[in-house]
């Protein structure tokens, strides 16, 4: 039997472990990364991992929590999956070292993020989660028998008839090389670089999703952009940083510019509603105080501010590292915070083992639309969909490679850019990725209408002709922004009404109105 060749694009929690998976079930493994191995966006994940990991929480309860906070969107089959497997990958994750914090008792320090009803997150290093696990995952990865190919940049996937046959590689931005493959698996990571205003880093510009749309894969979801609500002000140059919801579950406040606590205004649960909710009542909160950031304010988090700075020094070393670089002292006083662009629920279709509508290619971690996240991630969902849909890509792999015929997955449809019907505004600035981040942030951001999605999509069809064949890693990154960006106005345009993170001033009639994370019976 010839043992089967497996690409896998990107190194961040979900390709890492897919790479692990497929090794382990008989595969040969190739892994590329664009950057080095250990730069992805799971570097940057705070607040933890969410699963059902004590005895007095239930799988029941997180299975209802992602549902409410994905506004009644999520594929219930996925997320019981999610739910139910969380535990053992979580647990695998420990096995490779990941330390998660624990007490002084020895057991697993309990974190609570927003629209949890039980503090289910795991966390390491206070607020390093996502370092501790992709180190962990990157020991284990350099000491295994896979390839490892770096400043590795995916131009395209090689299609043989429908089939995903390998990738078209930019190498240290210079060589040109086709790697073939029996598997390609995507887990290229979100599109964060799509604003001007994001937590994720540089290489987040959506190559993955791309480079799939391309080649004919079905996507959907693409306008659920989810926007964390807390970051230290800044733009992408000056570095937005995030600060972890898990502040706000430990209980510090959000205020307005008068120090009044504004977040149950919006919603009965506050600061710890759904992250689209608070992230729109900042955004409003904002606007009505002509655009000055809110405040998150920690200084009360223990009795004194002696032992407030203790703690926020143990528990928050990272975030408490950029407040400092800002010359803020937030035991002392309330630090600003705006809303940036967080993550992309939609993305690459799969079924429940990350394959998706073409044969041959499998999608993984943010990348893909798994279905678990409906219009709203839950927090600390995402590192646990990596691993768990990571896990389930590469244990089938070889299987599927052996002559297993490919699933149909539902290609939901998803609509693709018509144009401008009208031309909508006079395009007087030329194609820059800036102006692109600040026309999506403008137009196709956290508060839309219709007006500012025909503008978008007048001024993206403007864009759409490159002036030359793209050539360096910039110019393709670039195209991709473009033709995502497109994508995500259109499916913005095509949605009616307001649903968890896609919501129109101009159609605000909500997906459920009550969307509470208090417990469900027993
Ligand atoms: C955070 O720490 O607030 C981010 C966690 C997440 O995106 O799930």
């Amino acid at each position: 039997m010839t043992i089967p060749h497996v690409i896998v694009v990107g190194s961040g929690i979900a390709g890492l472990t897919a790479a692990l998976h497929a090794v382990a079930s008989g595969c040969r493994v190739t892994l590329v990364s664009k950057d080095v191995l250990d730069h992805a966006n799971t570097r940057f994940a705070q607040g933890g991992i969410a699963g059902v990991m004590f005895g007095d929480d239930r799988v029941a309860d997180h299975i209802h929590d992602t549902v409410v906070a994905g506004a009644g969107l999520c594929d219930p089959e996925a997320v019981r999956v999610l739910a139910e497997e969380g535990p053992a990958r979580i647990r695998e994750l420990i096995a490779l070292g990941v330390a998660f914090d624990r007490s002084a008792d020895g057991e697993f320090v309990k974190g609570l993020e927003a629209a949890h009803s039980y503090p289910r997150i795991l966390h390491a290093g206070g607020d390093a989660t996502g370092t501790a696990i992709e180190r962990a995952l990157v020991a284990r990865l350099r000491a295994s028998d896979v390839r490892v190919i770096e400043h590795a940049f995916l131009v395209d996937l090689v299609l043989t008839g429908r089939r995903a046959t390998g990738v078209d590689l930019l190498i240290g931005g210079r060589t040109r090389e086709l790697l073939p493959a029996d598997a390609v698996v995507l887990a290229t990571g979100g599109a964060g670089q799509l604003y001007a205003h994001t937590t994720n880093p540089s290489v987040a510009t959506g190559d993955g999703i791309a480079a799939a749309v391309r080649a004919g894969a079905a996507v959907a979801d693409l306008e659920f952009v989810q926007f964390h609500p807390t970051v230290l002000p800044g733009g992408n140059a000056a570095g937005a940083f995030l600060v972890s919801e898990a502040v706000r579950g430990e209980g510090a406040t959000l205020i307005d510019d008068s120090g009044r606590r504004f977040a149950f205004d919006a919603h009965p649960d506050g600061e710890l509603a759904p992250r689209d909710v608070v992230a729109r009542a900042i955004a409003e909160q904002m606007a009505r105080q002509d655009g000055r950031p809110v405040r998150l304010d920690a200084t009360g988090l223990r009795p004194t501010p002696a032992e407030t700075a203790a703690f926020l020094g143990r528990r928050f070393p990272t975030i408490g590292a950029a407040v400092r670089d800002r010359g803020l002292d937030w035991a002392r006083e309330p630090i600003p915070v705006t809303p940036a662009a967080h993550y992309l629920m939609g993305g690459v279709v799969t079924d429940l083992h990350g394959r998706t509508s073409l044969p041959g290619l499998y999608a993984v971690g943010e990348v893909a639309r798994t279905g678990v996240h409906g219009a709203n991630r839950l927090a600390s969902n995402s590192l646990l969909e990596g691993a768990v849909f990571g896990a389930r890509a590469g244990d089938v792999i070889a299987a599927d490679a052996a002559g297993a015929a490919w699933p149909v997955v539902a290609p939901t449809p998803t609509p693709a850019p018509g144009g401008a019907t009208r031309p909508i505004a006079v395009l007087r600035a030329p194609f820059s990725r800036p102006a692109l981040q600040d026309l999506m942030w403008r137009d196709a951001g956290l508060v839309r209408d219709a007006a500012g999605l025909a503008h978008a999509a007048s001024v993206l069809d403007a864009w759409r002709a490159p002036a030359r064949p793209p050539h360096t890693v910039t110019d393709h990154e670039d195209e991709n922004l473009r033709l995502l960006a497109a994508r995500v106005v259109a499916a913005a345009q095509a949605r009616r009404g307001s649903v968890g993170a896609h919501f129109r001033s101009d159609d605000r009639v909500d997906g459920p109105a009550a969307r509470s994370h208090r417990k469900v019976p027993a």
